[in-house]
């Protein structure tokens, strides 16, 4: 077969505007080069339908080895007896969770999408908000933090049957003690998404929240640092209280219904080549290195908010906990759309995002978000952050003036020539 240098050439040239630009997309991280390697390897070819050691197919004893090392290494991430790390990604892993434990009409209480919530925790245009009947909650306007008082009096008049917490844009911890005590007075489950600071929870950075919630759930491309890819986890499995049936109607452990929830219910063969690159991946974050790098994405993330602060940008909630913050740009002039767009010929990469109470639409926004575990991964410190900010100010502040953004990414790009990007690829 021919070479096809098309894409290849495509795939070189996405590996110099990465190493070029700085990367500020909070969702976003670089995998080391052997999580890379294994997402291509021959396990690709392999059906493997089932799970480890009950499969539909034949020929897999060697993939189930490297899923039961993925499934061992989480569990031991985390402290937790049950993990299913088969979820192509976070959404599929969201789906997965409502398909075991929702019925299509039943009342669940997320995070309004508008404050920092996810598309799959009820919007109406996910499937979450169109087979399920998705109320929210939201953050208080005096202070951006969780309403948890909205939350409870919201959960007691509806008394949903699932409560979720985890947000794509919330800077702060959570108190997942408190929306368990709620869930257990009303009878809900509770899911959290720890989509975002998986990382930082999975090494006690963050408050824990498996004491507290029955499901949770992760992607592991973000702070996890993994292959692109979703995890479900269950600190202890229980059997179901709310009486939870799989199809032939027999009550089933929580477990058991999760795994036919993602096969058959939602997924057909697993990517054991993204598993085995996931088992790479939480061997890593085992490593006293991780636990270093997630401490210093945390101080880089207070370190960038502070230096914002000084040049009276709006953070929302005031600051962070975990390693992204949300800015409201409104006091600049400036919408987020607009900003998004000219950090871009600044080869600054990060994403517009509706800050709490925005006045103006999802395709405008009037907020910007911005996440460090990518350029903590590149090697950057907390005094690497003013010449950050410094530089996003400059553009923002200048967004009309071509030549001064021109000159803006000279420097980002000479800056990153610090941090070298994946030198192993020439
Ligand atoms: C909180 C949260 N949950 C789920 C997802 C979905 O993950 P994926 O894009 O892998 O489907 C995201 C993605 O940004 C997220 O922020």
């Amino acid at each position: 077969m021919q070479r096809d240098t098309i894409v290849f050439d495509l795939i070189r040239k996405e590996l110099e505007r990465q190493r070029h630009g700085i990367e500020l997309i909070a969702s976003e991280n670089f995998t080391s080069l052997q999580v890379m390697q294994a997402m291509g390897n021959v396990m690709t070819n392999k059906y493997a339908e089932g799970y480890p050691g009950r499969r539909y197919y034949g020929g897999c004893e060697i993939v189930d080895q490297t899923e039961q090392l993925a499934i061992d290494r989480l569990k031991q991430i985390f402290n937790i007896e049950y993990a299913n790390v088969q979820p192509h990604s976070g959404a599929q892993a969201n789906a997965a969770v409502a398909l075991a434990c929702l019925q299509p009409g039943d009342d669940i209480l997320g995070l309004d999408l508008s404050m920092g919530g996810h598309l799959t925790h009820g919007s109406a245009a996910n499937y979450s908000g169109k087979l399920y009947k998705a109320h929210f909650y939201g953050v208080k306007k005096e202070d951006g933090r969780v309403d948890y008082e909205m939350l409870e009096a919201k959960a007691r008049e509806i008394k949903p049957k699932m409560i979720i917490c985890g947000a794509s844009a919330y800077s702060r911890d959570w108190d997942y003690a408190r929306i368990r005590k709620v869930a257990d007075e009303i009878g809900a489950l509770v899911m959290a998404d720890i989509a975002h600071p998986a990382g930082l929870i999975a090494k006690g950075l963050l408050n824990d929240p498996f004491d507290h919630c029955h499901i949770v759930t992760s992607t592991t491309h973000k702070t996890l640092r993994g292959p692109r890819g979703g995890i479900i986890m269950m600190r202890k499995d229980f059997e179901n209280p709310f009486g939870l049936t799989d199809n032939k109607g027999n009550i089933r452990l929580m477990s058991n219904l999760i795994d036919l929830a993602v096969f058959p219910g939602i997924q057909g063969g697993p990517l054991e080549h993204v598993i085995a690159a996931k088992a790479i991946a939480f061997g890593e974050i085992l490593s006293d290195e991780y636990t270093q790098y997630a401490k210093q994405v945390q101080t880089n993330a207070q370190a960038m908010a502070k230096a914002f602060m000084e040049k009276d940008y709006q953070i929302i909630s005031g600051g962070t906990d975990n390693h992204l913050m949300l800015i409201d740009l409104r006091n600049k002039n400036i919408s987020g759309k607009k900003a998004e767009q000219v950090l871009v010929q600044a080869d600054i990469t990060a994403n517009k995002n509706m800050v709490p109470y925005d006045d103006r639409s999802a395709f405008v926004t009037s907020g910007i978000r911005f996440g460090v575990a990518a350029i903590t991964t590149r090697g950057m410190h907390a005094e690497h952050m003013q010449f950050i900010v410094n530089a996003i100010d400059n553009v923002l502040m200048n967004a009309d003036d071509a030549a001064l953004i021109n000159k803006v990414k000279s420097q980002v790009n000479e800056f990153m020539g610090q941090f070298v990007l994946y030198p192993e690829m020439g």
